[in-house]
């Protein structure tokens, strides 16, 4: 191993070497790609964080310089120096490939063992391979591009919200709980024993607080923690761009951050956003997209044919309405080539959403085949099919269950069947706004209100007065962000006085003393002028996926937690050292499986 010294500092990265840089003496640095040895000539790729450049040595290169050059293999760390030169062959596959350095001075910086997988973007490594030697993972191009496309994402974030005078404010770690609706991470106290904090599951309360405060404009790139089960699109640490206005409404918000997204969508890729984003209310969402975040690059909408089998002799559809339910169905165009098999796999999905069963019908060169048509009448079939302007090539599915049943099911199988059909493409961005969301939803399981965003969101004014009478028919002053499919962002305006404040908490169950306990400092603070106030967050990790086409937010989170919310790489959650445990005053009971 040689010693790097001062002079051995790179004059480029070996991404950054163009033609214009013939002639030039030049300092690269780096790992190794590959080595190859073609006898009297010896080429070397060399790679850095900004791509590849070739090194070459022969036998007009110094001995010493050939000879180290010779043992050199993938993922030597090294420094050369040398001229750049025109390539003898050119490399059309990447951007430095028709120059190359001619190396007379070698130093191998560190030697490397065979890696578990190769530094590229061209296999398909095992995720526990990936995620156990992550800093190698982390190597290849794909990710190093992910990785720099966030931090450039976040700088553009910065920028943008201060030149908006937003004042960047960081808000604790070790917090009392604040429901936002999953389980908290809890952090034992050692100085107050049998206490505990809960990392935040997002910085609301404090944002609020800091309203209260006067800050007026409040942006923070926060992190937050969430004990959820774990799906592609969820972490139990993920970021947050978290911003808060007072004096506001609805309209300046959707407004500064569309402007956001604009700016975004212009400096980091270049692209020309339209706004205002469509705007849709929570009801019209679900009743055509069967969501409330819903993929509009597509149709197959939701159509409602309660009313023509309200009285069919085929239970399961007329006994649905009966029960209050519907019966709804969508047409998926061209889905009419699905096998079997494949209606058969999204019957299991169905299944998956509590749906009883899934009904279909399919025209294929003028043939229609289906696994309910036989129990309606003619009349019903045909107005069926003419409600959902059935052509040939087409499969309509049918739900009929209790309306929650119905959305959920065919809202997911509507965006399955255009997966699989091949029809999405990620490159096409379709921002939508998703607003008047019920200000609660009920638990029929816990036989109880929940808040569907978080308590501290304000209701609409006219539906204010329903709160203690119907509250199921209340909506809130909340918006969601959607971007295809996914939730990318969620806001509110709040509550801002003590009378509101104390009825929510009320229909939720809360008992004012429990009010009390947990949220005190909050009631108190409405007492000393609290400004209207308002505002959103986005999942940074989500934005950041959905811009670089990526369906896994672990793609752009350098050191993600695994599907089972372990960290592979570093053994993480681990067992306490007893003495700490001690010290705490835990006592761990492990179930015995
Ligand atoms: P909400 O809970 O909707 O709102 O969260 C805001 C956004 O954060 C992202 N997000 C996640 N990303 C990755 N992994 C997760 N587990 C995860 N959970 C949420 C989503 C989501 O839209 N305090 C409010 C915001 C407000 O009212 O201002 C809040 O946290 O993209
Ligand atoms: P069955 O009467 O169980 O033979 O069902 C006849 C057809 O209706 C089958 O294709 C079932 O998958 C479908 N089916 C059953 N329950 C439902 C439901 N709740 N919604 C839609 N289709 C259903």
């Amino acid at each position: 191993m040689e010693v790097f010294e001062k002079n051995d500092k790179r004059t480029h990265y070996c991404g950054t070497l163009t033609k214009e840089d013939i002639g030039r003496r030049v300092t690269v640095l780096g790992w190794t790609q590959k080595q190859r040895d073609l006898g009297s000539l010896i080429f070397i790729d060399l790679r850095d964080r900004s791509g590849i450049i070739q090194l070459a040595f022969d036998e007009k290169t110094d001995k010493a310089v050939f000879d180290k050059a010779f043992g050199i293999r993938a993922e030597f760390v090294l420094m050369a120096k040398g001229v750049v030169r025109e390539r003898a062959t050119v490399n059309k596959n990447i951007p430095t490939g028709d120059i190359e350095v001619y190396v007379d001075e070698l130093k191998i910086l560190n030697k490397a063992q065979t890696p578990p997988f190769e530094i590229n973007d061209n296999g398909d490594v095992k995720a526990e391979l990936r995620m156990k030697h992550r800093y190698l993972d982390l190597r290849r191009p794909s990710m190093q591009r992910n990785i720099i496309a966030r931090s450039k994402i976040t700088n553009i974030t910065r920028n943008y919200f201060n030149s908006l005078g937003f004042i960047d404010i960081e808000t604790p770690n070790l917090i009392r709980p604040t429901p936002e609706g999953a389980r908290d991470y809890l952090v034992p106290s050692r100085v107050h024993k049998g206490n505990f904090y809960a990392l935040p599951q997002s910085p609301q309360i404090y944002k609020q607080l800091l309203m209260y405060s006067g800050f007026d404009r409040y942006i923070q790139i926060a992190r937050c923690f969430r004990d959820e089960d774990l799906r592609a699109d969820r972490q139990p640490e993920f970021t947050q761009i978290d911003m808060e206005i007072s004096f506001t409404d609805e309209e300046e918000i959707m407004t500064i951050n569309e402007g956001f997204l604009k700016t975004v969508f212009k400096e980091f890729m270049g692209k020309e956003l339209e706004t205002p984003f469509i705007r849709m209310t929570w009801r019209e969402a679900m009743e055509r997209f069967g969501s409330d975040k819903p993929d509009v690059r597509f149709g197959f909408e939701l159509t409602n044919i309660s009313d023509i089998v309200e009285n069919s002799e085929f239970k399961v559809f007329s006994g649905a309405v009966a029960n209050g339910g519907s019966v709804r169905a969508i047409n998926v165009k061209g889905g009419a080539k699905f096998s079997r098999k494949e209606i058969d796999a999204l019957t299991e999905k169905a299944k998956h959403y509590h749906a009883k069963g899934l009904a279909w019908l399919k025209k294929t060169s003028g043939e229609i085949s289906s696994s309910y048509a036989k129990f309606l009448s003619e009349a019903e079939n045909t107005a069926i099919m003419e409600r959902l302007a059935l052509e040939d090539g087409d499969l309509i599915l049918v739900v009929a269950d209790k309306n929650k049943v119905v959305f959920d099911t065919l809202g997911a199988l509507r965006c399955e069947c255009a997966r699989k059909l091949g029809i999405l493409d990620p490159m096409d961005f379709k921002f939508l706004w998703v607003t008047e969301f019920p200000l609660f939803e009920y638990s029929e399981e816990d036989g109880r209100y929940y808040a569907m965003h978080h308590p501290f969101t304000a209701p609409m004014t006219e539906d204010y007065s329903m709160i203690d009478t119907d509250p199921g028919k209340v909506r809130a002053r909340a918006y969601d962000i959607v971007l295809n499919g996914t939730e990318l962002g969620g806001g509110s305006i709040r509550i801002n006085t003590t009378e509101m404040q104390e009825h929510m908490f009320s229909v939720l169950g809360i008992s004012p003393e429990d009010a009390q306990e947990k949220f005190g400092f909050l009631l108190d603070a409405f007492k000393y002028g609290v400004p209207p106030h308002g505002g959103l967050a986005f999942g940074l990790d989500r934005l950041v996926t959905l811009l670089l086409g990526l369906e896994d937010i672990r793609e752009v989170i350098a050191f993600p937690k695994a599907q089972n919310a372990s960290e592979i790489m570093s053994k993480c959650p681990s067992f306490a050292n007893p003495a700490d445990l001690e010290e705490l005053g835990i006592a761990v009971i492990v179930d015995e499986e």
